[in-house]
């Protein structure tokens, strides 16, 4: 088994057979995910196994980025200066918006994989276009508490989750190398 991680392909990835266990993600992934991306609202990555020959490949994972943008005043002033983004007046962000791991393959450490290769992914981004905070909406307590295990911390007055692009500069600085060096 070799495993892969790519934009999605709705014509080489099964798209319907993946199910993680919540709704909304699924039904994100199957109705809305293709399209987002091939509109570049979004993109969508995700992980098949390359040894998998089917017409239309497993996919056993799959996370999105989107664009996020916060006002000043949406931010609260701890977060704010802890990061130096006080009168930015708009602070760019990227948004974790869905990660799922379909439930068969569960529990085998490819959340990991597939959260490492968006972290990689959005500072990569906004190594080329400007980007202070990562941040996801936990579905639920245990979607939470698997974030917090990698570095999320909690933004205050909601329930959302952030990380400082900073922090993952520090994490990969291959990443910073290969855009800054990026001609495309
Ligand atoms: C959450 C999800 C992506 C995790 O992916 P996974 O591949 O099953 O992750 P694993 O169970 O292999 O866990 C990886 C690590 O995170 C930890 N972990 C997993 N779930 C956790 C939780 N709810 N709370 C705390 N830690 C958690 C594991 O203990 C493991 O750490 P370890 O290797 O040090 O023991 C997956 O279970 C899923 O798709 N769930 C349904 C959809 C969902 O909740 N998505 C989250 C985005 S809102």
């Amino acid at each position: 088994m070799r495993l892969t991680i790519t934009p999605l392909d709705p014509s080489m990835h099964n798209r319907r057979a993946f199910s993680c266990g919540s709704s909304s993600i699924d039904t994100y992934f199957h109705e809305v995910a293709a399209q987002a991306s091939k509109q570049l609202h979004a993109q969508t990555y995700v992980l098949t196994d390359t040894d998998d020959h089917s017409a239309l490949r497993t996919v056993l994972g799959f996370y999105t980025l989107t664009p996020h943008e916060y006002r000043d005043e949406e931010m609260d002033s701890t977060t704010a200066r802890a990061l130096k983004l006080k009168n930015l007046r708009r602070i760019p962000a990227i948004l974790l918006g869905q990660l799922g791991v379909t439930v068969d393959w569960q529990h085998r450490r490819l959340g990991p994989m597939l959260l490492e290769h968006a972290f990689r992914k959005a500072l990569f981004a906004s190594c080329c276009v400007g980007g202070a905070l990562l941040v996801t909406d936990p579905i639920d307590d245990a979607a939470r508490s698997f974030y917090r295990r990698f570095e999320f911390q909690e933004l205050a007055g909601g329930s959302r989750l952030y990380l400082a692009m900073k922090t993952l500069a520090k994490l990969y600085p291959d990443v910073v190398a290969a855009a800054k060096s990026s001609v495309a």
